[in-house]
C-alpha cells in the first residue's frame, strides 16, 4: 500500500515533465537529458528542474534583486536557469560552463528565446577569475571539493578586490560544510518557503534542497 502510494506520488512530476519536454520539442529548445562528464571531478549536467525549486528561487530572488544585481551561473549547462534568472531585475544574466556543447546549446537556446545580452562563458569554474561584476552565484551541485575549492579561492580574492556582499545559492549543496568552513554564512535555506504548503510537500515529497549563503 505504502510502495503503491509512493508510486502515485511520482505521477504528476511525471507529468509536467512530459508537458515540458512537449513544449520545449514544440518551440525547439533544448534543456533535457542527462549528460555525463568528460572529466573526473566534474558532475552531469540535469537541468534545475521542478516547480517547487521555481517557487522557493522565486520568493528567495523576488525581494532582493535589483538592477544593480548581477547573477552568473557557475556550470550552466544548457542554460535552464539563465532563462529563469533573466526574468528578475538583475542587470547582468550570465553563464559558465565548461563542456562546449553545452555551452552551444545554452546559446541556442537563449536566441530562440530571444534572451539577449546574457552571455555564455566557457571555461572551467576552477580557472574562472573574471568574477567582479558578479554579486550573485547560481550552483546546481556542479563539481567537487578539489574544483569548490579552486572556485572559492578566486571568490575570496575577488571580494578583497571588490569588497561587496556576495550571494551564493547552492541547489543540492553537498558541500555546505566546506563553504560554511570557508566562511559563508547561511541567508536563507529556501525550503522553509514551502514548508507551510501542504500541497507541495503532498507533491514533492523529495523537496529540492537549495541554501543561499552570503559572505
Ligand atoms: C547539474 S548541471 C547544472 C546545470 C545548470 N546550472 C542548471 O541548474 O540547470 C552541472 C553543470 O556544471 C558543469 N560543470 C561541471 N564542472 C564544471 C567546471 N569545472 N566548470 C564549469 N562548468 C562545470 C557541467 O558540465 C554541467 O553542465
Amino acid at each position: 500500500m505504502g510502495e503503491l502510494f509512493t508510486k502515485l506520488r511520482r505521477i504528476p512530476g511525471m507529468l509536467l515533465r512530459g508537458v515540458n519536454i512537449c513544449y520545449e520539442k514544440a518551440r525547439g529548445l533544448d534543456f533535457s537529458g542527462i549528460i555525463q562528464p568528460e572529466m573526473e571531478g566534474h558532475c552531469a549536467y540535469e537541468a534545475s528542474r521542478g516547480m517547487a525549486a521555481y517557487i522557493m528561487l522565486r520568493a528567495y530572488l523576488c525581494s532582493r534583486v535589483s538592477n544593480n544585481d548581477a547573477i552568473i551561473d557557475i556550470g550552466c549547462g544548457k542554460g535552464r536557469m539563465i532563462c529563469f534568472f533573466a526574468k528578475f531585475a538583475f542587470k547582468k544574466t550570465d553563464g559558465l560552463e565548461y563542456s562546449p556543447e553545452l555551452a552551444g546549446i545554452a546559446e541556442r537556446n537563449l536566441r530562440r528565446l530571444g534572451i539577449n545580452g546574457a552571455e555564455v562563458i566557457r571555461g572551467d569554474a576552477s580557472e574562472f577569475e573574471d568574477i567582479d561584476g558578479y554579486n550573485y552565484f547560481y550552483m546546481f551541485n556542479p563539481f567537487g571539493e578539489a574544483i569548490m575549492k579552486q572556485f572559492v579561492l578566486h571568490l575570496k580574492e575577488s571580494i578583497s578586490r571588490t569588497p561587496r556582499k556576495i550571494r551564493v545559492i547552492y541547489r543540492n549543496p553537498v558541500l555546505h560544510p566546506y563553504l560554511l568552513y570557508e566562511g559563508f554564512k547561511v541567508e536563507e535555506d529556501l525550503r522553509r518557503t514551502l514548508k507551510a504548503n501542504k500541497i507541495y510537500n503532498f507533491l514533492w515529497r523529495n523537496m529540492p534542497t537549495i541554501i543561499a549563503y552570503t559572505h
